[in-house]
């Protein structure tokens, strides 16, 4: 296993950049969501955005194991598509849609990396409770990402925000540490048990994301390489911030005005 590289003061700083570059895509893709819009769209606004800001970004060409390289700097993961969706100019929002944007950039050597769902015009109530659970999930993980805790009263949160309103985690995807490298030990589990898994200090920097499903926490790989759908073909939501564990608690680096509506 590789170790769990800590951030020192001046990597934090320089990591806030790429957070707030992260963010900054982000919100600017959102502004371009609409019915009508398709997801290959949206891809062209993320890499001007990206470009604007001088910086790279985390996902074009990325290489994890046993997948093709990825071909797009976001991914874009609509209804029933939990991650990993491709942009597409086949692919049209319409009405009613929640699309799950997931972006990260490279800045001066390291990487920032944050998600939201966003839903499509007026969605159905259902659709925003998965939103709203979700998002609730992440911040709830996030306040026990402080030192002294442990790895498993994060995940603890992002388990049991999502099974006490009715809706499922998955059970094979993670967040994961970040910096020089997009993904870094230690894992994030989307599932876990209070006081279990890695002890939590100060200078860890954790790209920590709720996904969660509205249905069974079952999932399948499309034959893309990429693309991970519900089984039941239920809805599916993510939520993802970059955020320090700083001595005197978490400190969200991809935070936005996006995350302060709804
Ligand atoms: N935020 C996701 C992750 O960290 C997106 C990965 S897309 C990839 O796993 F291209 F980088 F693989
Ligand atoms: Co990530």
């Amino acid at each position: 296993m590789q170790k769990i590289r800590i951030k020192n003061r001046t990597e934090i700083e320089k990591m806030k950049r790429s957070g707030q570059a992260a963010a900054k895509v982000l919100h600017t893709i959102a502004n371009a969501i609409q019915p009508g819009v398709t997801t290959y769209e949206l891809e062209m606004v993320s890499r001007k955005a990206i470009a604007e800001l001088n910086a790279t970004s985390s996902f074009l060409g990325y290489e994890i194991p046993d997948h093709p390289p990825y071909p797009a700097t976001i991914c874009v993961s609509v209804n029933d598509i939990v991650i990993h969706g491709i942009p597409d100019v086949k692919e049209v929002l319409k009405e009613g849609d929640i699309i799950g944007v997931d972006t990260a950039v490279n800045i001066d050597g390291y990487h920032g990396d944050n998600a939201y769902t966003f839903p499509v015009g007026k969605t159905t109530p259902d659709a925003q409770k998965l939103l709203e659970v979700t998002k609730e999930s992440l911040y709830a993980a996030i306040s026990e990402a402080k030192p002294g805790n442990r790895m498993g009263d994060v995940s603890y949160q992002l388990q049991n925000v999502a099974e006490e309103a009715g809706f499922s985690v998955l059970q094979n995807f993670s967040g994961h540490g970040i910096g020089r490298h997009l993904h870094e030990e230690p894992q994030v589990p989307t599932n876990g048990k209070p006081g279990r898994g890695v002890r939590l200090r100060p200078g860890m920097v954790l790209a920590i994301e709720a996904m969660v499903n509205a249905g069974q926490s079952s999932v399948d790989i499309l034959d893309d390489g990429w693309r991970v759908t519900t089984s039941d073909g239920s809805l599916s939501a993510l939520f993802e911030h970059t955020v320090a564990i700083l001595s005197d608690g978490p400190e969200i680096l991809t935070g936005s005005p996006i995350w302060e509506n709804q």
